[in-house]
């Protein structure tokens, strides 16, 4: 079966430094795949690889097999890949429903001047859905700007679903989020729908045991392990270079 989306030897440096070589990382529809390692990795230049932020110096991604590896960031989201924006600090006034109604005209190519079509039936209907399904209606008619930290990541979210995306890619969904709505935030991803590709790279190993299937550790740019949380963490190389490093 065609992946949704692999990275195939994906390499990028910044001057003498390598920050990500010879990435592979296949991901099947409905993964739930966490990325760890430790800072400086290269956990979030290999993401940005993969959503066309970045341009490798070697390598491919492909997206349900097309190559994609030169495609730029609003292509790749056409096709599918979506990502989440920090949108939610840009637009403080827009609520929820607005927001999610705007990504969702955009989505279907309607321009910022003409606003008219967001108040269609099915549009509002589609961003109430999406709203709903992430436990966000009750906020969705508040600014974006008055809502808690972990409820804008969540929104954040929402607006990357309006892209129907069949592969997500999260940088840290719960970095900033306090410890006990971090819990909610992913139990708001295991909400998503079960083909959708999921990417996401988390610090908090109890996070990742309880909600990821397959982990990849990175270290130094490179794939240090691969499998099962229970493999990864149980791996003596892995243990060396990200658990220790963490309780030194
Ligand atoms: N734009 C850049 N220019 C130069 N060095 C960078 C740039 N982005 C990241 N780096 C370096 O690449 C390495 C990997 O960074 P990053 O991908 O952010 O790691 P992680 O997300 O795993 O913490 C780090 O050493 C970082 O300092
Ligand atoms: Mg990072």
């Amino acid at each position: 079966m065609t992946a949704a989306l692999a990275s195939e030897g994906l390499s990028v440096s910044f001057g003498s430094l390598h920050a990500v070589s010879g990435v592979d990382l296949v991901l099947p529809a409905g993964a739930r795949h966490a990325l760890i390692g430790p800072n400086g990795a290269g956990k979030t230049t290999f993401v940005s690889l993969l959503t066309g932020a970045l341009a490798p110096d070697r390598g491919r991604v492909r997206l349900h097999g097309e190559d994609i590896t030169r495609a730029s960031v609003p292509a790749r989201v056409k096709r599918g890949l979506g990502r989440t924006f920090q949108v939610t600090s840009l637009f403080p006034e827009m609520t929820a429903f607005e927001a999610v109604a705007l990504a969702l005209a955009e989505r279907d190519g309607l321009t910022w001047r003409c606003l008219r079509p967001l108040a269609r039936r099915g549009r509002r209907d589609e961003a109430a859905e999406i709203l709903g399904r992430l436990g966000a209606l009750p906020q969705a008619g508040r600014p974006l700007g008055t809502l808690a930290y972990g409820q804008q990541r969540v929104m954040e979210i929402a607006l990357a679903l309006a892209g129907r995306p069949r592969v997500l890619l999260l940088d840290e969904p719960a970095a900033g989020v306090p410890a006990g709505e971090s819990t909610r935030l992913f139990e708001v991803l295991e909400t998503l729908p079960a083909d959708l590709a999921l990417l996401f790279i988390e610090h908090d190993m109890h996070l990742v045991r309880r909600f990821a299937r397959t982990v990849t550790v990175m270290a130094g740019g490179a794939v240090l392990a691969e499998g099962s949380p229970a493999e990864v963490a149980a791996d003596p190389a892995v243990r060396e270079a990200y658990l220790g490093r963490r309780r030194a």
